[in-house]
């Protein structure tokens, strides 16, 4: 049996798969962002490893762990996990949405050696930046800094000890030397730090670490190996079975992800499109990244009072899109506009603009939003015809036909049970514990596929280029 550990924004998971892959069981412990400024996301990192124990805990209620031969872990990227020479946080963590460091991103990305290097942006929820903005505006926490740890590797450095990241992970740092798989010490002293500040790296399915003696024995877990794992869409496609080049998945989870795997090192950083390390070796991804997808129709059910499955559940089938539109950038968008100050926008609302109108124009708004990322992979020279459709976004139909619509592209659902990134952390662990290749993450059964509305594309495209042109329009108010 292995066990999948996915560190979310919102919650963590954690799954049990036996050898045959089959889910045995799952358990959620929820956690909280807290938001002190505009553009600031922070997470208590011990926040983490209590919930890692809750979520163990509430696993072998049901199940026998002594048969665990691995765990892999999987978690939101980009966080900056500032820990002293005890290991201990020196401050909360700055989590991938964060955006205060764009000032301190812009200067980075004007420096060629960080696209040359790591071939992509440095965009503000990266982790150097900020880290940078801590030099400059906490200087007593930066000569503190023993390393710098992503979360999923906090939760490692709980777990077994280590120091220790994996290459999709350490690719969103801005410090990797993407297409070498390495750390760059030149990016690393243009920050003023040194490699020694920085975890070890191994391939997301090679072994980290084991568990600790004493945690071994307060979960009843056997000392078993610890994966390398991977950053969430990493390992979200492992378990979605994305690793062959030009598979994709299309993820509407708190962002919003258009992920495609890439058997090359395929980097065009102008586009604003993510270039990343995947979690098995000699293979890269690259992913569009929007950064509220379910979280703009979570703002608009907190407008509104109303649940957002029942706001969605009330459409019916596909419409043309209205003239209202909705321009999800609540906390600033990354591809295609690196833009951390532009914020969301309604637009040509009317006496008859109720709040399943505005339900509509934010799943539009998000589609469009999509449909942009998929124009950044085209002009990368990537084409994508068709995806898996995964996140809690993926319930909604009317979500799901109108991205279809937007993009012109079959959507495929997975048969029962969106394990996602949990899963393809227990795939990696179960690949570090017993030497298995990327065979094993195969694509799962399709349950139903979702194609595009042709008597709606034409409508949907004049709409995205309307959505475009309200973008420029906007970005100066
Ligand atoms: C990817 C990104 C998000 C986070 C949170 O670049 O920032 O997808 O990993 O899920």
């Amino acid at each position: 049996m292995f066990i999948g550990l996915d560190l979310g924004t919102s919650s963590l998971k954690a799954v049990l798969m036996a050898e045959d892959q089959t889910i045995l069981g799952e358990h959620t412990a929820p956690l909280s962002v807290t938001r002190p400024h505009d553009g600031w996301s922070e997470q208590d990192p011990d926040s983490w490893c209590r919930a890692a124990v809750d979520a163990i805990k509430g696993l072998g209620a049901n199940h026998d762990l002594s048969g665990v031969a691995g765990i892999g872990l999987a978690g939101h990227m980009h966080g900056a996990t500032l820990v002293g020479a005890d290991d201990k946080p020196l401050r909360p963590c700055m989590l991938w949405n964060d955006t205060r460091s764009h000032t301190q991103a812009a200067a980075m990305d004007g420096q060629g050696q960080f696209r040359d290097i790591t071939g992509n942006i440095v965009f503000p929820g990266f982790t150097a930046p900020k880290v940078d903005w801590v030099r400059e505006n906490e200087p007593d926490v930066f000569a503190k800094i023993a390393k710098v740890l992503l979360p999923k590797d906090y939760l490692r450095l709980f777990l077994t000890g280590g120091h220790v990241s994996d290459m999709s992970d350490a690719a969103g740092t801005s410090w990797l030397d993407t297409g070498a798989r390495d750390w760059s010490d030149d990016l690393l002293a243009a920050c003023h730090l040194t490699r020694d500040q920085m975890p070890d790296l191994v391939e997301g399915s090679e072994v980290s670490g084991t568990l600790r003696a004493d945690l071994a024995t307060e979960l009843e877990l056997p000392q078993c190996v610890v994966a390398g794992g991977a950053g969430d869409n990493a390992a979200a496609a492992i378990g979605a079975g994305v690793v062959k080049d030009g598979t994709a998945f299309v993820s509407l989870g708190t962002s919003g992800v258009l992920f495609v795997a890439n058997n090359g090192y395929r980097p065009d950083p102008a586009t604003a499109v993510h270039t990343f390390c995947h979690a098995v070796p000699y293979t890269w991804h690259q992913m569009g990244v929007i950064l509220a997808a379910t979280d703009a129709l979570n703002w608009l059910s907190k407008l509104t009072g109303q649940s957002a499955g029942d706001l969605t559940s009330a459409l019916g089938s596909l419409q043309a899109p209205s003239r209202t539109l909705f321009l999800p950038y609540l906390g600033g968008e990354r591809t295609p506009h690196n833009d951390a100050a532009v914020r969301g926008h309604f637009l040509h609302l009317d006496h008859a603009t109720d709040a399943q109108a505005a339900t509509r124009a934010v799943l539009e708004g998000v589609s469009f939003a999509f449909a942009d990322c998929q124009d950044a992979l085209a002009a990368t020279g990537t084409t994508i015809t068709r995806a898996l459709a995964m996140g809690g976004g993926a319930k909604s139909d009317y979500w799901l036909q109108a991205i279809a619509t937007a993009l012109d592209i079959t959507l495929d659902l997975p048969e029962a049970g969106d394990f996602g990134a949990a899963l393809g952390a227990a795939r990696l662990g179960m690949m570090a514990a017993t030497g298995a290749g990327a065979e094993i993450a195969t694509q799962p059964p399709i349950a139903r596929s979702v194609t595009p509305q042709i008597h709606l594309t034409d409508a949907f495209r004049d709409s995205h280029a309307r959505y475009k042109a309200a973008y420029q329009a906007i970005k100066t108010l």
